[in-house]
């Protein structure tokens, strides 16, 4: 579905240009493609426009580089299901609305950069271009308790990647930031609709620094590594990891989710946590099989934390 009729044309034209080296006439692409010729040329400009190298000889057109760095809806095949639009308010919002129109299928809509991206609390979150900037909706039917649970798996399967691409220090701080060399490189953000204890569908948003300047204290991947990186298989990948990982049957697990403790930061640590009923100091233990933190307490049975902002502790003014 979410390729429309020009996407497709796009995203076919762009396989074409890219599987031979050799220049294609405007005539030929114009015949395998089923359009005029100046169609075709009206399709190439716009392809241009999007920061693919294009050149126009006496033969016909070329496209100059295999890795373009920009993220569009031409590069992902259609069944992927991947759209990829320019400014707009949050991919949250985009989501919601796409799914208003497609409401049984899963797919993901990322954005050159948001308006109105929107972290946890309601928070504003920067999304300058450059950075990966992405909602993957699906349908998983699970327990309505367990939704905090798929959040953290979308981080853990980040972290995963960072660690087995690139052999980052990737950890993730409860529930969903993901760390490396302990500044935040990215956060995901869940919104799920609910039908009865089932969920329904599930909105998971990941905001991740890639080429963009991250801001102070945060850390992208570009500086991590000192280069440019492809956002396409990054994507992919991210993608299709989570989408095993959710089936597999690691996933959620019975108890404590093991898989999320090996990459989580800060076990055993002091911590001071602001919740909704104020703020409480313990050490943490671990997570529970609904995700929630438990923290050890000096003088008390221990808490399950649902849901908070996690701070070191360095103040005295917490309450046990
Ligand atoms: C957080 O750490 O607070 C979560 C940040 C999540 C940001 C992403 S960017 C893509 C998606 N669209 C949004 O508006 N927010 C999420």
């Amino acid at each position: 579905m979410v390729n429309e009729e020009a996407s497709i044309l796009r995203s076919t034209l762009v396989r074409l240009l890219r599987d031979s080296p050799s220049p294609h006439s405007g005539e030929e692409l114009g015949v395998r493609l089923g359009i005029s010729r100046v169609a075709v040329h009206k399709h190439i400009k716009r392809l241009k426009e999007h920061g693919y190298q294009v050149e126009s000889g006496p033969s016909g057109y070329r496209l100059n580089r295999l890795d373009t760095p920009s993220l569009s809806t031409w590069d992902f095949e259609p069944d992927e299901n991947i759209r990829v639009s320019e400014i707009i308010d949050s991919t949250m919002n985009e989501a919601h609305r796409l799914a208003r129109r497609h409401p049984d299928e899963d797919f993901t809509v990322a954005a050159i950069s948001q308006t109105s991206g929107r972290g946890r609390g309601n928070r504003h979150w920067e999304s300058p271009e450059g950075g990966l900037w992405v909602t993957r909706w699906i349908h998983p039917g699970g327990s309505s308790l367990r939704i905090q649970l798929y959040v953290m798996a979308a981080a853990y399967v980040l972290a995963e990647l960072l660690r087995n691409r690139w052999n980052l220090d990737a950890m993730v701080k409860w529930p969903n930031d993901v760390l490396v060399n302990n500044r935040k490189i990215a956060g995901m953000l869940g919104e799920a609709e609910v039908a009865g204890d089932r969920i329904k569908s599930l909105a998971l948003g990941l905001g991740m620094n890639v080429n963009n300047q991250s801001a102070p204290g945060r850390i992208s991947l570009k500086d991590l590594l000192g280069h440019p990186v492809d956002r396409k298989p990054l994507l992919r990948n991210w993608i299709s990891n989570l989408d095993e990982f959710l089936v597999s049957s690691a996933f959620p697990g019975d108890g404590e989710p093991l898989w999320f403790t090996s990459v989580m930061s800060d076990i055993g640590a002091s911590v001071g946590m602001e919740t909704t009923h104020g703020p409480i100091v313990g050490i943490i233990a671990g997570v529970d099989e609904f995700g929630r933190i438990r923290l050890e307490t000096k003088n008390g049975p221990g808490r399950l934390i649902e849901a908070g902002d996690m701070i070191k502790q360095t103040r005295s003014s917490y309450a046990g």
